[in-house]
């Protein structure tokens, strides 16, 4: 099968290790991106210090907590059909609150409050801090609210709890927000401006996770490539910044550089990459860390020149072709992954075939696709019409989702009969008898158990595979174990 997630199926709950001096409990989810993942471990944190401890079940819930998606309709539907579950069960615990956190939360504001009698609580993603006093109020009998974006907020000073972690990987905020405003995306209206967060305290995270145990970390922006630290404040304000700050300024790939040297053993990540922003800088930094792995997530969104310019991406289709040959002159067996939209307002066929030739010149390792869901306050919702029939948009993404399988296919068949190293995460869903983890290319490999444990840095021979997945057997620990 084709790795295209529904990120809105992964509603997920979170369990910490509780504090005696807590008494009541807190069930939380989490919807959408990997930031609302690691923005819940951020909330549960908080509320650890303000009396909450976590639990798995939601019937046993005082206080039940959403961190919700706006990304596309079906996302905010699904979240919607969740507050009807907690509805059935406030009828047996009626005491339970319910709190709506992250995107929709930001978009809806007081909205939520009118329209579903179950919310108590809306809190934006740059109010968590917040939360404590909100909570005062709601168990006052009064609906309480912040969605308050803010221009430096984040959540440097909160060291978030792990939550539901296998213990080996673990994701890093660096960045909020988003200035791009690509004309689809209502990411730059829920999450604010962009802001970096100070690398000494992302350098005490990554040390502070390497001395728990971990192996790996993800660097996590809606934007990475953008980091840039020059004392805090907005991304947009660097041009009024002073001539010390600018010339000590750290930059994404200088940051990838600290992390590196940092902890040299421990596995790099980072995600998502914009094509208009990564420089090869970047790239360069990769290639001379050993431990950065060698895979880039990097949403092109269209084929079309055209379309590329109506939705406010800042390059075209050649100079897309020219950041990916760069990235494997550079790094010859880089991963590279994609995001794309179909049936974006005014898309021809003329336009989706140059899609599809663009992804024939990839030829991506896997990818996550999507049709165009209209989001109310973008600029493509306010000037343009969501033209392409429904039918249309499926049948479109049905062909890039076969052509992206094949290209997989292709990917996956490059790596049979090497050696490739694996970091351990858990078990394969299919069989309990084999470990899962991935390769620096961030290619899921599954492989016999033997007496290997989760968090080795195994070789593995691969001997077959699929379009998603690689199947080998261990042929000892790597050097890096
Ligand atoms: N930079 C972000 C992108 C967030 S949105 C990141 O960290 O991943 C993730 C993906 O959702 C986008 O790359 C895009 O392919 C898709 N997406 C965003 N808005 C959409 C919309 N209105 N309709 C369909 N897909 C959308
Ligand atoms: Fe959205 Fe474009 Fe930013 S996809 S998150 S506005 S880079």
């Amino acid at each position: 099968m084709e790795k295209i997630i529904d990120e809105n199926k992964q509603g997920e709950s979170l369990i910490l290790e509780p504090k005696k001096e807590n008494t009541k409990k807190l069930f939380i989810e989490s919807y959408g991106c990997a930031m609302n993942f690691s923005d819940s471990e951020i909330v549960a944190s908080i509320l650890a210090d303000g009396g909450y401890n976590t639990t798995q079940n939601l019937e046993d819930a005082d206080l039940v907590l959403v961190n919700t998606c706006s990304i596309r309709d079906k996302a905010e539907q699904t979240v919607r059909k969740r507050l009807e579950k907690y509805n059935a069960v406030k009828k047996i615990n009626p005491k339970m609150k319910v709190g709506v956190l992250g995107c929709m939360a930001e978009r809806l504001k007081n909205k939520f409050l009118e329209e579903e009698k179950i919310v108590d609580l809306v809190v934006g993603p740059d109010a968590y801090k917040d939360l404590p006093n909100l909570l005062n109020e709601v168990e006052e009998g009064r609906d309480a609210i912040n969605v308050i974006l803010s221009k430096d907020e984040t959540y440097g000073d909160i060291s978030p709890v792990r939550l539901n972690s296998n213990g080996v990987t673990a994701f890093v905020s660096i960045t909020r927000g988003c200035d791009n405003m690509c004309t689809f995306c209502v990411v730059p209206f829920t999450r604010g401006r962009e802001r970096s967060r100070d690398p000494q305290s992302i350098l005490e995270e990554v040390n502070d996770l390497w001395n728990k145990g971990f192996k790996e970390i993800t660097l996590l922006g809606q934007n990475v490539d953008s980091y840039l630290w020059y004392g805090g404040g907005l991304k947009k304000d660097f041009d009024k910044a002073s001539d010390i700050q600018k010339a000590t300024a750290v930059t994404f790939s200088n940051l990838l550089e600290l992390c590196a040297k940092a902890q040299p053993k421990m596995r790099i990540r980072f995600s998502t990459s914009n094509p208009q922003d990564m420089t090869l800088d970047v790239v360069k930094t990769m290639s001379k860390f050993e431990n950065i792995c060698n895979y880039i997530h990097l949403p092109v969104q269209s084929g079309s020149n055209r379309i590329l310019k109506e939705m406010n991406r800042q390059h075209t289709r050649e100079e897309y072709f020219d950041l990916i040959d760069n990235i494997r002159k550079i790094i010859p067996d880089c991963g590279i992954s994609q995001d794309m939209i179909v049936g974006f307002p005014t898309e021809t066929e003329q336009d989706h075939q140059d899609t599809l030739s663009l992804m024939n010149h990839v030829k991506y390792d896997f990818g996550y696709m999507f049709a165009y869901s209209e989001r109310p306050g973008t600029l493509a919702e306010r000037k343009m019409e969501d033209d392409v029939p429904h039918d249309l948009k499926k049948q479109r993404l049905a062909e890039i989702v076969a052509l992206q399988q094949n290209h997989s296919q292709y990917r996956t068949e490059q790596f049979v009969g090497k050696i490739v190293e694996v970091l351990i995460e858990k078990s394969s869903k299919k069989s309990d008898a084999h470990w899962s983890g991935r390769n620096p290319q961030s290619t899921v490999v599954v492989f016999p158990k033997e007496h290997y444990q989760i968090g080795d840095f195994v070789n593995v021979k691969v001997n077959d595979c699929t379009s998603a997945t690689l199947i080998g057997e261990a042929v000892g620990y790597s050097k890096n174990n």
